[in-house]
């Protein structure tokens, strides 16, 4: 946007920059950053932007469908809203803004276990009913009831996240005083910095109350700020947890289950024995161990181990139309996408993700309609440059 008028956003990249003005820096630094030296974030949009699509022209592309469906459930477009925690300080009430607009293009939304907004809060605003996403908690009784809840909210899947088992450092969010004890003078910078986004402060901090974790309330007596939950859940990251917990998990919850977090296509069969239905390849977006393959190279060993016996979507990086399409075309069902729709609610609400899911279909559309493939369910490795094994990078590759 700075070499233009900067009138109107057109990209996801345009939302984070919107994002970045709109948050206290704590905040953005919060959503934007990634584990240790943020090489494995990197890594997602680097190694995704070097996949090359492949220009194929004259065909009919005048009917496209972008639809598919993901455990039985339809989707407009085979993307789904990827759980994000705390996602209720970007925005007032941030988790319903961002649902309404997931339902509204025809996708599903994903609750996190950390939501500030409760499940019954966002299943209650829309007519779709949310996924909800688990972690394995020390306390298991607790996340039994948060099961039932899902179950009684009438969410038409769980997604059992099992890549944090140990939490990752996250350097920026180090630097900015979110983790640890701050000396007062610290605490005035930080204060100063939050003064100087007066809408923020006006419209999450004064309106968006209360601003503690939905899903948690009852389990942590007496938390009334998000810092009294945060050291609770942080205590519930439970390093003991093994693949038994996923069958306790399965034995629980009856309905569709998705194991999110898995790399490796030894962990993918596992899964896939242990009763999951889908799989999400992530990295958790580069937010846990640094120094982990990107996503979409760790796609295709998976698809070739389990791809015939479970659905199998992926995240990580994605930030445009064109990635979705990447990602289906090396054997995703469909992409999540994290980061892109809180930097849109962050920046304009439910306005804003309704409008990077629209940017998203269009680019889509263009990326269909050039590599002559008019249905999703048809993409494959033909849909790319060499079957995409992947080239040197573009000169000048920008990052986000
Ligand atoms: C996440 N992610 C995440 N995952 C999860 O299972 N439960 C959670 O509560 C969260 N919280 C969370 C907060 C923030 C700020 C971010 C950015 C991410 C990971 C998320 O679901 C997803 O895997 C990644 O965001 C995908 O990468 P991109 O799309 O952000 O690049």
């Amino acid at each position: 946007m700075d070499r233009s008028l900067g009138l109107a956003p057109a990209s996801v990249r345009d939302y984070r920059e919107l994002a970045r003005r709109a948050l206290p820096r704590q905040l953005f630094d919060y959503v934007d950053g990634g584990a240790y030296e943020e090489r494995t974030m990197a890594a997602n949009l680097a190694d995704l932007e070097q996949v090359r699509l492949r220009q194929r022209v004259l065909r009919d592309v005048s009917q496209l469908t972008l639809g598919t469906t993901v455990l039985g459930e339809e989707l407009a477009l085979p993307l789904v809203l990827a759980p994000v925690g705390l996602a209720g300080m970007f925005a007032r009430r941030a988790e319903v803004q961002a649902a309404r607009a997931a339902a509204g293009a025809g996708i599903t939304f994903c609750e996190s276990t950390v939501s500030i907004c409760g499940l019954a809060e966002v299943a209650a605003a829309t007519s779709r009913p949310p996924w909800f996403q688990l972690y394995v908690m020390r306390d298991r009784s607790f996340a039994e009831q948060l099961m039932d809840r899902a179950r009684d909210a009438g969410c038409s899947a769980l997604v059992l996240t099992v890549d944090l088992s140990v939490v990752g450092a996250r350097y920026r969010d180090v630097r900015n005083g979110l983790e640890g004890r701050l000396p007062p003078l610290k605490k005035l910078l930080r204060g100063l910095d939050f003064a100087r986004h007066p809408r923020w402060v006006r419209e999450v901090a004064l309106a968006g109350k209360p601003l503690t974790f939905g899903n948690l309330e009852g389990a942590v007596p007496g938390a009334t700020t998000p810092g009294a939950f945060r050291d609770w859940v942080d205590r519930q990251f439970d390093p003991s947890v093994t693949w038994d917990d996923l069958a306790w998990v399965r034995d629980h919850w009856k309905g569709p289950l998705v194991v999110k977090g898995i790399l490796d296509p030894e962990d993918a069969r596992e899964a896939v024995d242990r009763g999951a239905d889908a799989i999400v390849v992530s990295n958790h977006g580069g937010r846990q161990l640094d120094g982990v393959p990107s996503t979409v190279s760790a796609l295709p060993p998976i698809v070739e181990a389990v791809g015939d016996r479970v659905e199998l979507l992926v995240d990580g990086g994605i930030r445009s139309g064109l990635d979705v399409v990447r990602a289906l075309a090396l054997g995703a069902r469909a992409c999540l996408i994290g980061r892109p729709w809180a930097y849109a609610v962050a920046a304009r609400g439910e306005r804003g993700v309704a409008h990077v899911l629209q940017i998203i279909r269009e680019e889509m559309e263009v990326a269909m309609g050039l590599t002559g493939v008019a249905d999703v369910h048809r993409l494959d490795r033909s849909a790319l440059v060499d079957d995409g094994r992947r080239p040197p990078p573009l000169p000048g590759t920008p990052t986000i």
